[in-house]
């Protein structure tokens, strides 16, 4: 995983929009390529690009096309109802023809290699679980999708993947038959089964606690929105190790924004703690994780936290910034 105390080798620079199409309600495909011709970085399942739609205005969105072809990145944007702007500028503002600035892409939602998987996805959540698919399949693997919507129309890459891979694809829209059920899912699912689930906060929820009764499977999500966290937080002492310097950080102020009026630049993007990108490695200190990019275990190691929302569970931290 990459951190801001390694090199950043990311790929930034200008694509071309090559192609803009609906491909559900409210869903449109953007496929990007580089406007010298030159191939595109490599990526694998379950990885995201930003897009830098204006200064200060940077998006998410997760690679749905195919790894192996380099020509092109591919993305689907659902135009959010409560759009702070991304969403709804991807959808009247940007164009074929385009040029727009990406960053990444990162994967902080790996396919591990398993035997089996069981893929849920919620509404646009599907874009990540795509190009799984295609790898656990391709790899053999034995697999089955529960994929939940408001309605087929709004559902992207269902007709697809139903055609293409038949009654492994469960679809299940809320207007058809209520909700998907996981209780039942986790329940059967064999042991070792890895679990990959994307979507809304309530599917993500429900996955996690019925995975608290399944401990002998593994459950991956990715979160598109930062959790809730009411809890406003205490000061506390950050000494940025490679910098030399010590900072306070009030309740109401980030690490990331001390650091930076200190004059320590860090990489960031979503400042939410969902995109994964000011990560940064922890050299004393515990600290009160909460972002939505760190699996558990990860967030147990104390190896590295995300300062756009992390804090200090003690008075003091020490980081290599
Ligand atoms: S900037 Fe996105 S996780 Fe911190």
């Amino acid at each position: 995983m990459t951190v801001n105390a390694l090199p950043q080798t990311e790929l930034d620079l200008e694509v071309l929009v090559a192609r803009k199409e609906a491909i559900a309600d409210d869903v449109v495909r953007l496929t990007f390529r580089h406007p010298g011709g030159e191939p595109l970085p490599p990526w694998l399942p379950g990885a995201h690009l930003d897009l830098v739609l204006q200064p200060g205005l940077v998006r998410q969105y997760s690679l749905c096309g195919d790894p192996g072809d380099r020509s092109v990145l591919e993305v689907a944007v659902l135009r959010e109802r409560a759009s702070r702007g991304g969403s709804e500028l991807v959808h009247t503002g940007l164009h074929a023809g385009d040029l727009v600035r990406i960053r990444g892409p990162r994967n902080h939602f790996p396919l591990v290699a398993a035997q089996r998987y069981l893929f849920i996805a919620g509404g646009i959540g599907i874009t990540p679980i795509v190009p799984m698919i295609a790898a656990a399949d391709e790899a053999g693997a034995e697999w089955q999708l529960m994929y939940g919507g408001r309605t087929r129309s709004s559902m992207a890459f269902h007709q697809e993947l139903s055609q293409k891979y038949g009654d492994r694809v469960r679809i299940c829209p809320r207007d058809e038959g209520g909700l998907p059920e996981l209780r039942d899912l986790f329940a059967t699912a064999p042991e070792g089964t890895s679990v990959y689930c994307c979507g809304p906060e309530a599917l993500l929820t429900d996955a996690e606690r019925r995975h608290a009764d399944r401990p002998s499977v593994s459950l991956h999500v990715e979160r598109f929105s930062p959790k809730e966290n009411n809890d406003p937080g205490t000061e506390f002492e950050v000494e940025l190790a490679r910098s030399g310097i010590t900072v306070t950080v009030p309740a109401d102020r980030s690490i990331l924004e001390v650091a930076e009026d200190a004059g320590v630049p860090v990489l960031s993007s979503c400042q939410e703690g969902v995109c994964g990108t000011c990560e940064t490695a922890v050299l004393e200190g515990v600290p009160d994780h909460r972002d939505s990019v760190l699996t558990e275990d990860e967030q147990a190691a104390n190896d590295t936290m995300m300062i756009c929302v992390s804090r200090a569970c003690g008075r003091r931290l020490v980081l290599d910034l």
